[in-house]
């Protein structure tokens, strides 16, 4: 039975009142940005921008995961949907570990949060495992934190908060 798959969340942790009678302990606002994992920004910008048509928005150096992060928005700026390619800038980051292990490739989801460390304490305390116990700095003045795969249906999934007050968490929401 240790290979049945494990409920993420039990019944103990906090949730909050997302609508309609629902209740999400994440209260996820929306998709931020799918990471893909590569060993060269440069190598790939020809196919994001004139395949596909992405518009690049910048790199962006995030020195506490010794990355290097190009973004790409494709679609309508109001509902565009953002790329974030990771390449490493040293050998024991994270991405150059993954990348030896997996090549280039999907990396990540990352979901746009409001009110991170609240999220990450009751997802902790009902027994989801965090790569992240605590926020860390993001690209793009954010603060972000990982949920471990195994706890999120197999996708690395990340949480990113936007810092600024843009999201700020709606009053009375918190059940
Ligand atoms: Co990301």
């Amino acid at each position: 039975m240790t290979n049945e798959p494990r409920a993420a969340v039990t019944k103990r942790v906090s949730c909050y009142n997302v609508g309609e009678g629902r209740c999400s302990v994440i209260g996820v606002k929306g998709l931020n940005h799918i990471g893909i994992a590569v060993r060269s920004l440069d190598a790939h910008r020809d196919y994001y921008e004139r395949l596909l048509g992405a518009r690049f928005e910048g790199v962006e150096e995030v020195p506490e995961q010794g990355v290097r992060v190009a973004f790409y928005a494709l679609g309508p700026p109001e509902h565009a949907v953002r790329l974030e390619l990771l390449e490493p800038v040293r050998d024991d980051s994270p991405i150059a570990v993954f990348l030896q292990k997996r090549g280039e490739g999907l990396h990540h989801v990352a979901y746009t949060v409001d009110d991170l460390p609240a999220r990450l304490e009751a997802l902790r305390s009902g027994g989801v495992r965090l790569i992240d116990a605590a926020p860390r700095p993001g690209a793009h003045h954010t603060r972000i934190a990982f949920l471990h795969p195994k706890s999120s249906a197999g996708v690395l999934t990340e949480l990113c908060e936007p810092l600024g007050g843009d999201v700020a968490p709606p009053a009375g929401t918190r059940s």
